[in-house]
This record gives structure tokens, C-alpha cells and sequence, in this order.
């Protein structure tokens, strides 16, 4: 079954498979090139890579509003769970959460994670599997080798890779994070939102796969791999 992906714009996603719908790192208000408002989003789950406020952004009122679960750090749960929210699903690297669609496993990432001063837990990429996708976003994060073994364990279709240099790869590190994932398809994200990061996506070329880049509200329909 085919799943509606659409880029909300930095590293924020809807996944949806008509039946369910997951966001990852909804920051929307601040985010001058968001198309979408909190209003707007429908959602079963929401998802977070990490505790920057660039990652959680509204996820506390859209999971509100949609009594959506989140799944997310064991640390930012727990902030999560003093604002208010009770369908919590915690983790850490290495484990994974069955869900209504399918499962969402946790990667390490090499970054920080904290909000306000508070300690967040460790930063983590996400590996998404909705029906006929596999969607591995891989938070902020500088380069590592283990991101082959990611991409062997997992063998994503679509990588969402951070490129916009100073707080995660450039384009040229995220060529490498690609090559070395080797998904069918690379979506450059974390660039463009703000004066300090990368403004456009010039030099994310990785050899043997293909770049999809989607402006902040588009949104791409993955239809299997057999297509
Ligand atoms: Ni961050
Ligand atoms: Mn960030």
C-alpha cells in the first residue's frame, strides 16, 4: 500500500497509509517556511528524535488535540508526561515500539539532546516501517560508519538526512551518510530554516541514489518498491 509522505519542512514528517498517520518532529510554530499549522495536522502518533526545541516544536498540543501517542527518548517522555501528555511510548538505541501501522525503532545519533537546560536523553534516529516503507530519519547528527550496518539491519527505501551543516553534516558529509545507508531514495532536511544552516541543498549528490528534494508542505507518494 502506498504511504503519503509530506515534508512539513527542518526535519519534520507526516507518514500516512490512510489508515494511520505518524509525525516526526512537528516544529511548526517559528518555522517561517512551514506551510502547515498545528491546527492543521491529524495524527494517530508522533515521533521524536531528539529534546531540541527544533524536534519537539507543538508536539505537545497536536498530540493533545489528536490524542495521539508519542514515541520518543525515555527522558523526553518523561518531560512529556509532566506536560500533560499520557500516551507515552519510551525508548532508547536499539529497541523498538509495535505499533498500529507497523513498528518505529530507535538508532543512536551523534548530537545533544536537551530543552531548556533539561537533559533529554540521548539523541536517536528513527527507523519507521508503515506498510510498504521503510523510513529511517536520522535525527541531527554528524557522520558514522555504522550508519552501513543501519542501512544492512534495516535496508530503508527512503532516508531523511540532515544536511544543513554547523549542528549536523553538510551536503557533502550527508553524500556519505547516503552512500553508506544506500536507500533507494535520500531526502536532504535540516537545511534553509534559518540564517545559520546551509540554504540550499548544492553538493547532496551521493552516487547510486537518488535525491528527492521536497519544499516544506509537499508531499511525495511512496508507492512500493515494486513500482
Ligand atoms: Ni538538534
Ligand atoms: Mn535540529
Amino acid at each position: 500500500m502506498a504511504v503519503d509522505i509530506t515534508f512539513l519542512g527542518h526535519a519534520g514528517f507526516v507518514l500516512s497509509d490512510g489508515n494511520s498517520s505518524l509525525l516526526l518532529d512537528p516544529f511548526l510554530t517559528g518555522n517561517e517556511l512551514a506551510r502547515h499549522r498545528p491546527d492543521d495536522l491529524r495524527c494517530d502518533y508522533v515521533a521524536l528524535t531528539h529534546g531540541h526545541p527544533d524536534h519537539i516544536g507543538d508536539t505537545v498540543a497536536i498530540a493533545q488535540r489528536n490524542d495521539a501517542t508519542v514515541i520518543a527518548a525515555f527522558e523526553i517522555c518523561g518531560f512529556l508526561g509532566e506536560q500533560g501528555l499520557q500516551k507515552l511510548e519510551p525508548g532508547n538505541p536499539g529497541g523498538q515500539i509495535q505499533t498500529d501501522f507497523g513498528w518505529v525503532a530507535f538508532t543512536h545519533a551523534f548530537h545533544s539532546s536537551s530543552y531548556e537546560g533539561r537533559y533529554m536523553g540521548m539523541p536517536t534516529g528513527l527507523v519507521v516501517q508503515m506498510n510498504d516503507l521503510v523510513f529511517y530519519h536520522c535525527g541531527d547528527t554528524g557522520l558514522f560508519g555504522d550508519m552501513k550496518l543501519i542501512g544492512e539491519i534495516y535496508t530503508p527505501d527512503v532516508a531523511a538526512i540532515p544536511i544543513g551543516d554547523r549542528f549536523t553534516m553538510d551536503a557533502g558529509l550527508g553524500a556519505k551518510a547516503a552512500e553508506l545507508i544506500a536507500p533507494r531514495v535520500a531526502i536532504p532536511v535540516h537545511y534553509k530554516t534559518f540564517p545559520i544552516l546551509a540554504q540550499d541543498a548544492r553538493g547532496f549528490d551521493p552516487k547510486g541514489v537518488e535525491v528527492k528534494e521536497l519544499e516544506p508542505g509537499e508531499t511525495w507518494r511512496y508507492a512500493g518498491r515494486v513500482s
